[in-house]
């Protein structure tokens, strides 16, 4: 079973998908079923997980972790992912750079938003409670 943005990955080949509809009979992949990549919450992990948000004009900077989540070959964070009021945008990262993402969103216009990323060694990683509210910073969360 799985349900709209659901993460799958492959335990053979390592192929990771993301459901956009759910078609009710479950994924498979090199002969057998696809694993739902559990969603590892924010407030339970390490630090160097934890988004940092900043408004930046009409924007939203995200910065993985502080200090910044290293970025090597074997470890980094792969792609960070906001989703707002029914619309998701993600930005995919490669070694070497600064898990860092402006996007430029509608924040005014924003009801609610949710980060996640996702971590080459630990997985994804998400927020349980919005981050965003009515356009500002859900400090509360
Ligand atoms: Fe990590």
């Amino acid at each position: 079973m799985s349900g709209r943005l659901d993460i799958q990955k492959c335990r053979e080949c390592g192929m990771v998908i993301e459901v956009l509809i759910d078609g009710g009979t479950g994924l498979r992949c090199c002969g057998r079923a696809m694993d739902r990549l559990p969603e590892k919450s924010f407030s339970a992990g390490r630090r160097r997980h934890i988004p940092m948000l900043e408004t930046v004009g009409e924007g939203l900077r995200v910065t993985v972790g502080q200090p910044p989540h290293e970025m090597g070959h074997d470890h980094f964070v792969q792609w960070i992912e906001v989703i707002a009021d029914g619309r998701s945008y993600r930005q995919f990262l490669r070694a070497g750079m600064l898990p860092r993402v402006t996007f430029e969103l509608p924040m005014h216009t924003i009801e609610e938003a949710y980060v996640r990323l996702m971590c080459k060694q630990h997985g994804l990683w998400t927020s349980s409670t919005p981050l965003l509210l009515a356009g500002r910073l859900n400090t509360a969360g």
